[in-house]
């Protein structure tokens, strides 16, 4: 385990009923800019409580933020704060809602071309005005972390900032507000910190047992829960609040803290999606069972203990082990509706050339734990996944 440094300011307010707390957490003076999505917050009822909640402080609401949030979008939203003089921000949604609100609330402060902040990964941020999140859909964890992926639709662009600057100050909990999640989502949500936390803990060994068994803790209750999240006739609402406290774990940077970390996979993924608008964590279905494939070497010793650990598998050789391990891993995110094979979404080899390119044009050329991941082990791997 290297040094690291472990700060996380965001205020987690988490259960039922909970939106009414957003009273005391947003300053009383503040002049605040509600962002959401399409239609979802104001159907369900939860922005009606969240402006019920603000009070009497002045406020307005932005909406249209798509999924994979658009640049285009996010400066028509930084246009309105500036000219409102708004000072708070409030995301109210999924991870979409929130990475553009993060975005916004740097870009609101930026000085000059505000795609310079994705081109440089965040670290021109000097600034950002603060704000809170309700979220309405488990799953990107960004809801208590620094990073956000913002996508420039003109040049198919889909690229990562992190700021410790863009931490939301509290971020509201309510696992009820998943209630009227379709099935897809609440899918995506179970497989996109199950790979989150895959990305933090399948590497190499480090003597970090405690880094370790969290991160099986966690992957072991999403493969227990998944399938209860889908089978459901009606939510559950222990399973919905385990399914919420799992995604924000998997990506608040504890797992992750002074231990390798594989982003591969998220890299790729998000190339497939800037292509082909894939959802994100069906990306991450595709490109991790082939990924862990071709790099049964380098993981060998972590696959073995993924596959015990998580998976049960104790017999075979090595190879048996490591390969029975890939296969559950596929068959887990198969079981939830997610198909793993990018023919399953229409593509074929075809397909490929243009990832590839794209992943060259982003400097996406030395990923995984070792840095050793080139464009063309990427191309193998979308091969292996067609
Ligand atoms: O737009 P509305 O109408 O609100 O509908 C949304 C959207 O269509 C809907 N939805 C959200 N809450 C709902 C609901 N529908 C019914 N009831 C509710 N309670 O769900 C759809 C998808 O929402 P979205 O926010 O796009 O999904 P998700 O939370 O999966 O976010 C995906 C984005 O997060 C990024 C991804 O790349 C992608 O752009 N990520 C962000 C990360 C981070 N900041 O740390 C890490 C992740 O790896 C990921 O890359
Ligand atoms: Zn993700």
């Amino acid at each position: 385990m290297n040094n690291f440094d472990f700060h996380n300011p965001t205020h987690i307010v988490f259960g039922k009923d909970r939106i009414a707390d957003i009273a005391t957490l947003v300053p009383a003076e503040a002049r605040v800019l509600i962002l959401v999505g399409g239609s979802s917050a104001e159907k369900t009822g939860t922005l009606a409580e969240v402006r019920q909640a603000l009070g009497a402080r002045q406020h307005d609401t932005f909406n249209g933020i798509e999924p994979n949030p658009g640049f285009d979008t996010a400066m028509k939203a930084v246009q309105k704060v500036r000219e409102g003089g708004f000072d708070f921000l409030l995301a109210v949604g999924g991870g979409s809602v929130i990475d553009a609100t993060k975005f916004i609330a740097a870009a609101a402060l930026f000085e000059g071309d505000a795609w310079n902040i994705l081109l440089q990964g965040g670290k021109n941020i000097t600034q950002a005005l603060p704000f809170g999140s309700v979220l309405t859909l488990p799953a990107t964890g960004s809801e208590m972390n620094k990073g956000s992926v913002i996508t420039r639709h003109d040049i198919d662009a889909k690229l990562p900032f992190q700021s410790a600057y863009v931490y939301p100050q509290f971020s509201v909990l309510d696992p009820t507000k998943t209630y009227t999640l379709p099935k897809k989502q609440l899918a995506n949500g179970v497989v996109d910190a199950f790979v989150h936390t895959v990305e933090q803990y399948l590497t190499y060994p480090v003597n970090a047992p405690v880094h370790d068994r969290f991160a099986e803790s966690l992957l072991q209750t999403l493969v227990e829960i998944g399938p209860r999240l889908l089978t459901a006739t009606e939510p559950n609402y222990d399973d919905r609040a385990t399914l919420m406290w799992s995604a924000t774990l998997a990506l608040n940077g504890l797992i992750g803290a002074g231990v390798p970390q594989d982003w591969a996979t998220h890299m790729i993924g998000h190339e497939l999606t800037a292509q082909h608008n894939i959802d994100h964590a069906r990306t991450l279905a595709i490109v991790l069972p082939a990924l862990l494939n071709e790099r049964r070497v380098q993981k060998h010793d972590k696959l073995l203990q993924y596959g015990e650990r998580v998976w049960g598998i104790r017999t075979g050789t090595d190879d048996e082990r490591i390969t029975a391990a890939i296969e559950k891993t596929r068959d887990f995110f198969e079981s939830l509706g997610i198909p793993t094979r990018l023919s399953a979404y229409g593509l074929g080899a075809e397909a490929i050339d243009v990832v590839v390119r794209q992943l060259k044009e982003h400097g996406m050329t030395q990923l995984s734990e070792h840095g050793d991941l080139t464009p063309e082990i990427s191309r193998r791997i979308l091969e292996a996944a067609l």
